[in-house]
C-alpha cells in the first residue's frame, strides 16, 4: 500500500511533504521518509515509526531543499526499520526512489546488479529501482525512467528523483494509483488527490504506463515508449475542509456523524417523486442495455463485500433479478460463467483495491456489461468499468469505512430501484413509497446520532470482553457482518458475524457469559426466528445486547441491553442498525486506546495483492 509524495514549486517542500504525508498516512505507516534537494546535494531523514515521529525529527535537525519527495511505508519486502524506509538511494547517493507496490522480479534484478559492482543497503524490492535508474543514467532522468520500467515486473507507483538533472521529478505507473496535481507554478505527484487538494483541484490521473515529468515549468506526459501524451484533467469539487477532524477526536467519528448526510447527497438529483423514477442516465449505461439484465453478480472486499450483500438483498427484493455475490480475490482466479445478460458491479470505496481491479479486469475480458460503485472520482477502478455510479461520501480518512459503508448502500438502493424501473417489475406505486421510505432515512439516522452516550456507556461495560458473536439474519446478516468487522479493526477484539440460522449448526458451542452477543432483531420477516436465537442464547447463559426498533417492549423484556433505532422499512433496516454497531465499536476502541483511525497491520487502499 505505502503513500508517496512529490513536490515541485515555489514554496519550501518539507512542510508539503509532510502535511501531504500526514494525509496519506492511512495507506501505511511504519515507517516514513524524505529526501530534499538543495546545492546539488540530496539530504534524506527516514524514521521507523508515524509521520509525527519524522516531523519532530526534522523539528529537531532541520533539513532545507528546493523540491523534493516523501513516503509513508506499510512493509511488503523487509521488516520496518529505518534502513528499509524510503526514499532509496543508488549507490552514487544522486538518485532517489520513492514506491508504492510489489516489484516481483527484484532478486532476479538484485543479482544481476550485484554483478555488475551495485552495492545494496536495505532488504526492500523497492532499492533495485533506483540502481536500475543509475544504470541506465545517460541524459535525462526520464530516459533512464522509461529504460528502468522496462525490467519491472510487479506493480508500482514510482516517483523518483536526481541531483543530475535537477528540478525535476519522474513519476510512473503500473497498478498502484498515482495523480499528478497542477498548481500555479508548483506541481504534485501523489497516491491519491487528499494532498493536492490544498494546492490544486485540477488533477490528472496516471494511466497504467504513464510517465510524468513534473518540473516548476510544467508537467509533461509521456508512455512507456516514450512518445508524448495529452492527458485530460480533472476538476476535482472535494475541498481541503472535507479532510479535516474539526473538532472530532477521530476521524472516524467525524465520518459516522456525517452519514445522514452521505445518504443526502448520494441521493441528491437521483430520485423524482413527481415520476417515482430514479434518474441515473449519468451511470453511462443505457436503460436499454439494463433492461435487459437477467442476473446480477456484485464483486468486492471487505465492508464493499457487506455492502454488495445488502445490495444483493435490494436488487433481488425490488427488481426480481437474481444476484451473486463474490470476493474478488475469489472470482479472480475462478474459472467463472457469464453470460451477455449478466450485469457485474463492482464496489470500491477507493476505486483501487488490487484484487477488484483484477477481477473487474478479468470480468471484461469475457465481454459482460460492467459497473462500478466508487467513491473516488476517476480511480481506476471508476475509469475501467463500462459505467460508473458514484457514491457522494465525500473523502474518508479513517482507514475502517463507515461513511462509505452507508453511501454504497445508498448506491445499491438506487440501482434496485433502477434496475425495477427499467425492468418494470416495480410499478410507480411501489417505487414511490420506497423512494419516500429512502428519502426519510437520513432524518431517522440524525435521530440515533442525537443521543450517543448510551452507546458509549455500554461501550465502557464491554471493553475488558475479548471475544463477541454478531447475529442477524436476511438484510441485518450483512449488518452483523459488518459490525463484527468494525469491532475487530479498531479495538482488535475477536467478533464473528454469523446469520441467526446457523448459530445452531456451529457457534452456539461457543456461547457462555464471556462471549457477549450483539443481536441485530428489527421488525422484519424473520423476527419470530431471531427471537428464537436470543432464547437458545438465555438458555445458555449469554449476554445478549440486541439492536432493535424503538419501543419494543418484547425484545426489551427478552435481553439484557437494547440499542433502539427507529422503525424504517425493513428492506432499509441495515441503514440505521449499522449506526449503533460502528459506535459500539468506536466507543470499545477509544476506550482501549487503540489507533482507531490507524489501525494496525491495516491500510486503507490494498494496492497489492
Ligand atoms: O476501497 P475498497 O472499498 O475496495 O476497500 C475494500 C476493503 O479493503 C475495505 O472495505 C476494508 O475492509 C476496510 N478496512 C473496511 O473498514
Amino acid at each position: 500500500m505505502c503513500g508517496i509524495i512529490g513536490y515541485v514549486g515555489k514554496k519550501k517542500p518539507i512542510p508539503v511533504l509532510i502535511e501531504g504525508l500526514k494525509q496519506l498516512e492511512y495507506r501505511g505507516y511504519d515507517s516514513a521518509g524524505i529526501a530534499v534537494v538543495l546545492n546539488e546535494e540530496v539530504r534524506i531523514r527516514r524514521v521507523k515509526g508515524k509521520i509525527a515521529l519524522l516531523e519532530k525529527s526534522l523539528e529537531d535537525s532541520p533539513l532545507d531543499g528546493l523540491y523534493g519527495l516523501g513516503h509513508t511505508r506499510w512493509a511488503t519486502h523487509g521488516r520496518p526499520s529505518e534502513e528499509n524506509a524510503h526514499p532509496h538511494r543508488d549507490c552514487t547517493g544522486t538518485i532517489v526512489v520513492v514506491h508504492n507496490g510489489i516489484i516481483e522480479n527484484y532478486l532476479d534484478i538484485k543479482e544481476s546488479l550485484k554483478k555488475k559492482g551495485h552495492q545494496f543497503k536495505t532488504e526492500t524490492d523497492s532499492e533495485v529501482i533506483a540502481h536500475l535508474v543509475e544504470e541506465y543514467f545517460e541524459g535525462t532522468l526520464e530516459n533512464a525512467v522509461l529504460k528502468a520500467v522496462k525490467e519491472l515486473e510487479g506493480a508500482y507507483a514510482v516517483a523518483v528523483i536526481s541531483t543530475k538533472d535537477p528540478q525535476k521529478i519522474v513519476a510512473a505507473k503500473i497498478g498502484p494509483p498515482a495523480v499528478v496535481g497542477l498548481g500555479e507554478e508548483e506541481f504534485l505527484v501523489s497516491s491519491d488527490i487528499n494532498p493536492l487538494l490544498k494546492y490544486t483541484q485540477n488533477i490528472v490521473f496516471l494511466e497504467d504506463r504513464d510517465i510524468a515529468v513534473i518540473t516548476p515549468a510544467g508537467v509533461q506526459f509521456l508512455d512507456f515508449g516514450g512518445r508524448k501524451l495529452q492527458k485530460k484533467i480533472d476538476h476535482i469539487t472535494w475541498n481541503p475542509m472535507m479532510i479535516e477532524k474539526r473538532g472530532y477526536k477521530h476521524f472516524m467519528l467525524k465520518e459516522i456523524f456525517e452519514q445522514p448526510q452521505v445518504v443526502r447527497d448520494t441521493l441528491q438529483g437521483r430520485l423524482s417523486l413527481d415520476s417515482a423514477n430514479v434518474c441515473l442516465s449519468e451511470i453511462g449505461i443505457p436503460d436499454e442495455i439494463l433492461s435487459d439484465t437477467g442476473r446480477v453478480v456484485i464483486i468486492a472486499c471487505g465492508t464493499s463485500y457487506h455492502a454488495g450483500l445488502v445490495g444483493k438483498y435490494f436488487i433481488e427484493a425490488m427488481a426480481g433479478v437474481p444476484v451473486d455475490l463474490e470476493f474478488a480475490s475469489e472470482y479472480r482466479y475462478r474459472d467463472f460463467i457469464l453470460d451477455e445478460k449478466a450485469l457485474v458491479v463492482v464496489i470500491s470505496q477507493s476505486g483501487e483495491t488490487a484484487d477488484t481491479l483484477a477481477a473487474l479486469r478479468a470480468v471484461k475480458e469475457k465481454g459482460p456489461q460492467t459497473l462500478a460503485v466508487c467513491n473516488v472520482v476517476s480511480s481506476s477502478i471508476a475509469r475501467e468499468a463500462a459505467g460508473v455510479l458514484y457514491t457522494h461520501a465525500g473523502p474518508e480518512i479513517g482507514v475502517a469505512a463507515t461513511k462509505t459503508f452507508i453511501a454504497q448502500l445508498t448506491a445499491m438502493a438506487l440501482l434496485g430501484l433502477h434496475l425495477a424501473q427499467v425492468k418494470g417489475t416495480a410499478g410507480n406505486k411501489e417505487r414511490l413509497r420506497l423512494i419516500e421510505e429512502l428519502l426519510r432515512i437520513p432524518h431517522r439516522m440524525e435521530h440515533i446520532l442525537h443521543d450517543v452516550q448510551k452507546i458509549e456507556k455500554l461501550a465502557a461495560r464491554f471493553v475488558s470482553f475479548n471475544h463477541f458473536l454478531y447475529l442477524g439474519r436476511w438484510v441485518s446478516y450483512p449488518a452483523a457482518l459488518e459490525g463484527a468487522l468494525k469491532l475487530k479493526e479498531i479495538s482488535y477484539i475477536h467478533a464473528e458475524g454469523y446469520p441467526g440460522g446457523e448459530m445452531k449448526h456451529g457457534p452456539i458451542a461457543l456461547i457462555d457469559d464471556k462471549m457477549p452477543t450483539m443481536v441485530i432483531i428489527p421488525k422484519d420477516r424473520v423476527y419470530d426466528k431471531m427471537l428464537s436465537n436470543i432464547s437458545e442464547i438465555k438458555t445458555r447463559i449469554g449476554y445478549i445486547v440486541a439492536v432493535a426498533f424503538d419501543n419494543d417492549e418484547t425484545i426489551a423484556s427478552r435481553v439484557d441491553e437494547v440499542l433502539p433505532v427507529p422503525p424504517v422499512d425493513p428492506l432499509f433496516s441495515p441503514f440505521v442498525t449499522i449506526l449503533p454497531l460502528q459506535l459500539f465499536a468506536y466507543y470499545i476502541a477509544a476506550i482501549r486506546g487503540a489507533d482507531v483511525d490507524q489501525p494496525r497491520n491495516l491500510a486503507k487502499s490494498v494496492t497489492v495483492e
